[in-house]
């Protein structure tokens, strides 16, 4: 086995909380179907309107946490507008951020992006469902993408008037948003600017200034609040505004942004605690991967456990577990939840997760190597794995933990295309690939946790259990309780 890499300089170390937000807020643009940097670019205008209306720093502060989270719980109604639209929900939330003004737009879109890749009898069956039940549709949608992404961000401790800035987002001025038809200024103040701020930066990267400027003045009094979009027009005439926000450093120029004495840094425990709550937002994703990344967290303490892997390495494994999935984040629903085998396009497409999850944390400097080792899930010892075919001794020990993890739990859950393996059948299999695909101490380990019934206790059980409603930690002993019998069995 591979030795462990040098242990972390960053390990018990804190950084700040809003450059942590920033990095992940590219697997929220991945999800929405926009690229890289919509978050921060849609933070960046946001906190211009709100100096430019005078907040004090502490609401500053908070309205950059519901810019750069504003997308929160867009992974948990992804599966559902997949399977109610027959569409790609990467597309439909993109175009569906560019939904005009005007009477009808609405029906127009959902007619456009009701079975996209279907015969024109399924694609006007499908148009004609969506808009009978259009109403009810549109808002269960909304309601559980808003619910869920306020509910993790309490879970992350913010302020409840974080929670409800983003829980907000989809409100209008005028009472005809969704989920509840909030009006005026009975839309939180954080959600009226966020909505400003997004559709601003979807128009101009579209259609440039002019185009965003012209949504936003046609929208006045409608969708927007008339204050806000006076506010707005002043600082987009302001000389170098547009300039500012086309550069590429813009992440950089929000930390300068950030009012000093309201800088929160992040120490081991919360870092832990954003883990946890990213990976309850990649499980969200997709109804057959509930509560996975806990699992192959769980799993992979576990088995570190047994395996003696050294205190300063800990932290890292877990967030790698916890993290090794975001990149499903790019990937569409219509693959993730397709019931039968993927043709050679959508398989690609599908591994392209491995290289986002990468990408994505290898934006966390305090991260470190969590980007390497968690990118490296599905590599294999023979270099048959992806997404680089690395092979031995080139894939960390971290790395062969969460694979094996992984694998095993894969491998015992339902998947849209087959049932949920018996234990002692998957055991089996991941034996039968030990050398060639996965590590023989690694392997040794799962066995004993299953057939011991073996669990960790890290003290998360609090996390855990409010990420899921419920004891996790007691849902956790169950799994693996199942697991020790069906084995034995
Ligand atoms: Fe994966
Ligand atoms: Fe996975």
């Amino acid at each position: 086995m591979s030795p462990f890499v040098t242990p972390s300089p960053h390990h018990g170390r804190s950084m700040p909380l809003g450059d942590v937000l920033s990095a992940l807020s590219l697997a929220l643009d991945l999800t929405e179907g926009q690229p890289e940097g919509h978050s921060l670019r849609t933070c960046w205008i946001g906190l211009q309107i709100g100096q430019r209306i005078g907040l004090g720093e502490a609401e500053m502060q908070d309205l950059r946490y519901v810019l750069l989270l504003k997308d929160l719980g867009c992974s948990s109604n992804a599966a559902r507008i997949s399977e109610v639209f027959k569409s790609c929900d990467m597309t439909f939330k993109r175009d569906h951020k560019r939904v005009g003004a005007g009477a009808g737009a609405m029906a127009r879109f959902a007619v456009a992006h009701a079975a996209p890749s279907c015969s024109i009898v399924q694609k006007l069956r499908t148009a004609t469902g969506v808009l009978l039940a259009s109403a009810s549709v549109t808002r269960s949608l909304f309601e559980t993408r808003c619910m869920k992404g306020a509910q993790i961000a309490r879970r992350l401790r913010f302020p409840e008037a974080v929670a409800q800035g983003i829980a907000g987002l989809d409100e209008r001025w005028d009472g005809r948003g969704q989920p509840y038809g909030l009006k005026g200024e009975g839309v939180p103040l954080f959600s009226r600017i966020a909505l400003l701020s997004q559709l601003v930066e979807v128009f101009s990267r579209d259609g440039g200034p002019l185009k965003a400027l012209h949504e936003v003045s046609s929208r006045s009094g409608t969708w927007f609040d008339p204050r806000l979009v006076s506010a707005f027009c002043v600082e987009a005439a302001r000389p170098g505004f547009w300039e500012e926000l086309a550069r590429a450093d813009i992440g950089d120029r929000l930390a300068d942004l950030a009012p000093a004495g309201y800088m929160v840094e992040a120490d081991d425990e919360y870092l832990d605690d954003i883990a946890s709550a990213f990976g309850d937002v990649i499980d969200a994703k997709s109804p057959f991967t509930g509560g996975h990344s806990l699992r192959v967290a769980d799993y992979t303490m576990t088995m570190a456990d047994i395996l003696g892997v050294p205190a300063s390495r800990r932290a890292l494994l877990r967030r790698a577990a916890l993290l090794h999935d975001i990149g499903k984040l790019g990937v569409s629903s219509l693959i993730l939840e397709k019931p039968g085998r993927l043709d050679a396009a959508e398989w690609e497409h599908m591994k392209s997760h491995a290289t986002l999850t990468g990408r994505i944390l290898g934006r966390i400097r305090a991260f470190d190597d969590l980007g390497e080792v968690a990118e490296a899930h599905h590599e294999r010892l023979d270099g048959a794995g992806y997404p680089r075919g690395l092979s031995g001794d080139q894939i960390r020990r971290e790395t062969r933990i969460v694979s094996v993890a992984d694998m095993f739990d894969a491998m015992t859950a339902d998947r849209p295309y087959r049932s949920a393996m018996q234990v002692s059948e998957a055991l089996r299999l991941i034996s039968e690939s030990v050398g060639s695909a996965v590590d023989a101490d690694c392997v040794e380990a799962l066995n004993v946790m299953v057939t011991e019934g073996r669990r960790v206790s890290h003290g998360w059980s609090g996390v855990f259990g409010g990420l899921c409603g419920g004891d996790a930690s007691g849902v956790i002993s169950q799994s693996l309780r199942r697991a020790a019998a069906s084995a034995v069995a």
